[in-house]
């Protein structure tokens, strides 16, 4: 049931403004035919050195802004309050606040009235008030990406079943976070403009995890405007998307959008700029790298999943001299094949212009699936040469035929 906007902020307000309670809050959205200064705040107290503060972090289309509110009245006036009030008199569509004790989320109505869900905690929680909090985790895991994706709880404390995800996930951005430096640096990807954002796709993104996080890291705290579609083949990860994103505020409006299609299919127009295939099954990562390609795209980073292709290649053909004393046993025969498949990847994109490394993605303790590939566009494709020679020999040695090879042939 509705009720006016203005009681139900006033309760907000309230909360808000206990610097002993509040947990942290986060306001976004947009109400109808209005639109606020800020895409996103998001408001919690820091100890200080000069006593404890209100730390507000507000997002616009291309960066994070934060500053540091007094408690204490100077003048009569409270700078925590007057920043409170401030956003309180933004059009924002959501406000999520959580304190001590409980946690209340507000939703303003398309009439304009408020509707607010109120739950208490099990039991009170303890709050970290530090300033550099942190500092070396490149998204916290109380961000609200992770809450909404289900790996910290509605508190924001990390999950203890969720925690190989959060480290994938970290582990994602900060490979994501040196390609996209370098790639800047060296003039090999443009830098974006809120008008013309950096276009990414994720192919294969399943539930995005990947996918949300890069939004959040790139745009919230690199304060680079990006564009990102995910696409994968179930019309239930779109849905799924579709819902995390509005809980996010940051649906297509705001430039993440979710297509269902098949990878080598699928039509993106204007072309992405970066491409991400973290995990896409078997030869989905070929179609993947081969799209890439074909998009001309700057920049990609491919995590290959299951390999089955080169796999099944070389068990139905001969294991040419000295190689049977590898092929003879299963599991050695299945990591050469998962070797030679991501080397004839990295060669075949060498071969179309780019520079290719191969590095280690996430810690091997945590999941076998640790390798990436790593391309960046840095010239015309190479004919012939010792890259081609040396492809050559190696797919005649072992009489292969990668499936990134005939892709990239039928483009
Ligand atoms: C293992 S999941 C990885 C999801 C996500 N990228 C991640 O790393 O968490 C692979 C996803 O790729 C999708 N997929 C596999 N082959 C595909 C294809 N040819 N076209 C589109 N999606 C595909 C599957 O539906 C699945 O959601």
């Amino acid at each position: 049931m509705g009720e006016p906007l203005l009681r139900a902020l006033n309760r907000m307000r309230d909360h808000l403004l206990d610097p002993d309670a509040l947990v942290k809050a986060v306001a976004s959205g947009r109400q109808k035919g209005s639109r606020p200064t800020w895409r996103r705040a998001e408001l919690r107290y820091v100890d200080l050195k000069a006593g404890r503060h209100l730390q507000v972090t507000t997002y616009d289309e291309t960066q994070a802004h934060t500053a540091n509110h007094a408690l204490a009245p100077s003048d009569g006036q409270s700078a925590a309050r007057d920043a409170v009030d401030t956003l309180l008199d933004e059009p924002f569509a959501n406000w999520h606040v959580d304190t001590t004790t409980q946690t209340h989320q507000l939703r303003v109505t398309k009439k304009l009235e408020a509707v607010v869900h109120t739950t208490d905690r099990a039991e009170p929680v303890e709050v970290e008030r530090g300033h550099d909090r942190d500092k070396s985790r490149l998204l916290p895991e109380d961000d609200p990406v992770f809450v909404a994706l289900g790996i910290s709880d509605e508190s924001g404390r990390l999950k203890p079943s969720r925690q190989a995800k959060y480290r994938q996930v970290e582990e994602f951005l900060r490979l994501l976070d040196s390609s996209v430096t370098d790639a800047l640096d060296k003039g090999h990807l443009r830098r974006p403009t809120v008008e013309e954002p950096l276009r990414i796709a994720d192919l294969g993104c399943g539930n995005a995890y990947l996918t949300f996080a890069a939004e959040r890291f790139l745009s919230g705290v690199r304060g680079l405007p990006v564009r990102l579609t995910g696409v994968d083949v179930k019309e239930q990860s779109r849905e799924h998307n579709a819902t995390i994103a509005e809980r996010l505020g940051v649906g297509a409006r705001q430039g993440v959008s979710f297509v269902v299609g098949t990878i080598g299919a699928v039509e993106l127009d204007p072309a992405p700029e970066v491409v991400l295939a973290l995990h896409a099954c078997d030869t989905a990562t070929d179609e993947a790298l081969a799209q890439a390609v074909s998009w001309g795209a700057q920049l990609v980073l491919a995590a290959p999943c299951c390999h089955h292709d080169i796999a099944a290649q070389l068990r139905r053909s001969p294991t040419p001299s000295p190689y049977a004393m590898i092929t003879r046993h299963g599991i050695l025969r299945e990591r050469l094949a998962d070797t030679l498949t991501d080397a004839l990847r990295a060669s075949l994109m060498r071969q179309q212009g780019y520079r290719v490394d191969v590095v280690q993605f996430v810690e091997s303790q945590h999941t076998p699936r640790n390798t990436m590939l790593r391309a960046v566009r840095a010239g015309a494709p190479v004919k012939g040469g010792s890259v081609r020679k040396e492809y050559d020999d190696l797919v005649d040695t072992w009489g292969i035929s990668p499936a990134l090879a005939r892709l990239l042939d039928a483009h």
